[in-house]
């Protein structure tokens, strides 16, 4: 059974099954995690295929304990406030992202910044030790569905999908952590949680506003985050590559040009095609090309969140 109780041998044998690409659920204090290895993009991009997101949302990335969190992130001093007081806890904390860290850039859809987590549950720490990776997870449910407060919820949305599920029955918080927006000079929260604004304000000496709740602000949550969006324009839908233009193409059957070419997907496989997506473009953004023509990405599996990032990529942030 892809369900078991949460024992030394099966956390190794989850970790094993991580390291190699698969994904994993396990429980942390807030609701459980549908976790892949957050350095490996095919492995990031099977967990948006296996919630059945229409989207790439940026995903938290968990990590044992503060030291591994600096390796991947920058901490303003806010920051190092709200994790030595709230952590391992129920706060993520958006930072901006070390240049040159290898978590996926799928993992934060693109962006500059980068959710990381302490979890406090002992289970989820011990798998974060026995991966020794930084683990990418979101909440382990089906897109639209509530998060999962025991393995047995997960088992019923996300069964066939994982290699395994960590059981160590019903979680302690039952709602998801708060996310707070720490790139700016300003602390805003993101995402109401398991942490109380009240709690945060109360370490850093400063209100802490919930982004939701300000006029002109998109209410939902993380939607604060700004979107990747390359500098050359995107033409999108091209069968044809026209003078100056760099292709990002998708399958075999290329059309012939001059220019630059990065390949989603040789083999027109819509999960590396989203493991590549965002390293691709950046590559392509770089090349001070007139444009880059994006060929068509089939409108089904994760064609359809790739296809969302390409649209919105072509219009103003
Ligand atoms: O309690 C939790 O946070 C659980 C457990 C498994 O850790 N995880 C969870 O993940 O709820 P998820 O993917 O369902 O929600 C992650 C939230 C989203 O609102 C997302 O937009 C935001 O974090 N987020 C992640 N990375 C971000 C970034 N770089 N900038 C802004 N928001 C970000
Ligand atoms: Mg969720």
């Amino acid at each position: 059974m892809v369900r078991e109780a949460a024992t030394g041998q099966a956390i190794d044998r989850a970790a094993a099954a991580l390291s190699a690409g698969k994904l994993v659920a396990f429980p942390t204090e807030t609701v459980y995690g549908l976790g892949a290895d957050a350095t490996n993009a095919q492995a990031v991009a099977a967990v948006f295929a296996a919630k059945g997101r229409p989207r790439f949302n940026p995903l938290i990335v968990h990590v044992p304990d503060v030291a591994a969190a600096a390796e991947l992130a920058e901490f303003s001093e806010h920051a190092e406030l709200l994790a030595s007081a709230f952590w391992p806890g129920a706060l993520t904390l958006v930072l901006p992202r070390r240049p040159g860290s290898e978590i996926a850039e799928l993992v934060s859809a693109g962006l500059a910044s980068i959710a990381v987590r302490v979890p406090a549950h002992p289970i989820a720490v011990s798998l974060l030790r026995a991966t020794g990776r930084p683990i990418a997870a979101p909440s382990a449910n089906r897109s639209g569905h509530v998060s999962p407060t025991t393995a047995a919820h997960v088992e019923a949305d996300l069964g066939n999908r994982v290699a395994i599920i960590l059981d160590a029955g019903p979680t302690s918080l039952g709602l998801e952590s708060t996310v707070v927006d720490v790139t700016g000079p300003s602390p805003v929260v993101l995402r109401l949680g398991g942490i109380a604004r009240a709690a945060l304000a109360g370490v850093l000496g400063r209100p802490v506003p919930f982004a939701g709740g300000e006029p002109n602000r998109p209410a939902s949550p993380g939607m604060l985050a700004r979107h990747y969006a390359p500098q050359t324009p995107l033409r999108l839908g091209a069968r044809e590559v026209r003078t100056g233009e760099a292709l990002l193409a998708f399958g075999a059957a290329v059309p012939r040009h001059a220019g630059v070419m990065l390949n989603l997907s040789r083999s027109g496989d819509l999960i590396e095609a989203a493991a590549n997506l965002f390293a691709h473009l950046r590559h392509l953004d770089g090349l001070g090309a007139a444009g880059i023509a994006v060929m068509p990405i089939p409108q089904e599996g994760l064609g359809e969140a790739i296809n969302d990032r390409l649209l919105r990529a072509t219009r103003p942030a």
